[in-house]
């Protein structure tokens, strides 16, 4: 039995679709049964569960072989703990294999806001006592779009902080497709896999795409953190401006900028475009419904 927990989620929801298409018994940890049910098909099975609760985590890991662990999000300390109480209950629990979602730039000497939950996440999870899967990801092709394009069309400017730092943008539907292969087959792995896109662009590069893609005037700025920081803290809540500030910091000393190929080696495909990835968005298409004249040219 695998559970996929934040299965209310983006990539947990994702991750459930596939796994019940391949024919794996999948069952879906939620917070919001109401929510589930709008969300997921009506035949997945629900558990209830949150990471905050001990207990209800107890419940939902009860004979479940394989736990697909998305991370989850806020706060740092709060989410460190989310991941502690979901691991310890794994090993606790008899789970035979843990799939997590991690990031690629947990280091040391990141400046990002995220890292030092990643690394402490990553390593408690080596010392647990069960084999695991780490999947660490690059940014999603759908966080660069409803975080910074769609919010920069506005004003006809994007300003960040990254300078013509480059990374590899990776869709949430592509890491969900390889965590669903992973949780599959998790005898294959055991290992830290990096999930990020092929094709290495700056945020230059993603405007100009935007405006191919999109049709609608965005062009890039660098800017320094205290200019990103001051506008930021006027919409949203903290942490987000330090946590957006600082992964752009990060994605600027060149922190993200390397292409790895091992979603194709998890999913025996190549990782969507940016650029599909915005026909398809933009269009409304669903994932993997992309017309073949699209896939041609990367930018
Ligand atoms: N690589 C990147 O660029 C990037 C960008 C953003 C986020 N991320 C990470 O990737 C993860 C998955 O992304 P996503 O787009 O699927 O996120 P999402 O749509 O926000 O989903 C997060 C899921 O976590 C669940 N959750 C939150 N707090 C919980 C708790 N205390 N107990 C149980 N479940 C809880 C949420 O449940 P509810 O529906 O009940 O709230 C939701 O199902 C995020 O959580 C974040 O850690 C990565």
């Amino acid at each position: 039995m695998i559970l996929v927990t934040g299965a209310t989620g983006h990539v947990g929801r994702s991750v459930v679709r596939r796994l019940a298409a391949r024919g794996r018994e999948v069952v879906a940890m939620v917070r919001d049964i109401d929510a589930a049910r709008r969300r997921l098909p009506a035949k997945i099975p629900l558990r209830v569960g949150d990471y905050v609760d001990i207990r209800s985590l107890q419940t939902a890991f009860d004979g479940v072989d394989v736990l697909v662990l998305i991370s989850s999000d806020g706060e740092a300390d709060a989410v460190m703990r989310h991941h502690a109480n979901a691991i310890d209950t794994a090993a606790a629990s008899g789970v035979r294999h843990i799939v997590f979602t991690s990031i690629i730039d947990a280091d040391e000497v990141s400046p990002f806001y995220f890292a030092d939950v990643y690394r402490t996440s990553e390593r408690q999870l080596a010392h647990c006592g069960v084999p695991s899967t780490v999947l660490a990801c690059g940014l999603y092709s759908d966080f660069i779009l409803e975080h910074w394009l769609q919010p920069g069309v506005a004003s006809g400017e994007l300003a960040l902080p990254a300078s013509y730092g480059q990374f590899a943008p990776i869709s949430r539907d592509d890491v969900a497709a390889a965590i669903a292969s992973v949780a599959a087959r998790p005898e294959k792995f055991g290992d830290t896999r990096m999930l990020t896109g092929d094709q290495l662009l700056d945020f230059n590069d993603v405007c100009t795409i935007y405006r191919k893609v999109g049709g609608r005037p965005l062009h890039y700025r660098a800017c320094a953190i205290e200019e990103y920081l001051t506008a930021a803290s006027a919409r949203l809540d903290d942490p987000w401006p330090r946590a957006f500030a600082s992964l752009c910091a990060s994605i600027g000393h060149g922190r993200y900028c390397y292409t790895m190929n091992h979603f194709a080696g998890i999913t025996r495909r190549k990782p969507e475009s940016f650029r599909d990835f915005l026909v398809r968005t933009l269009s409304g298409i669903p994932p993997g419904e992309l017309p073949s004249s699209n896939r041609q040219n990367p930018r």
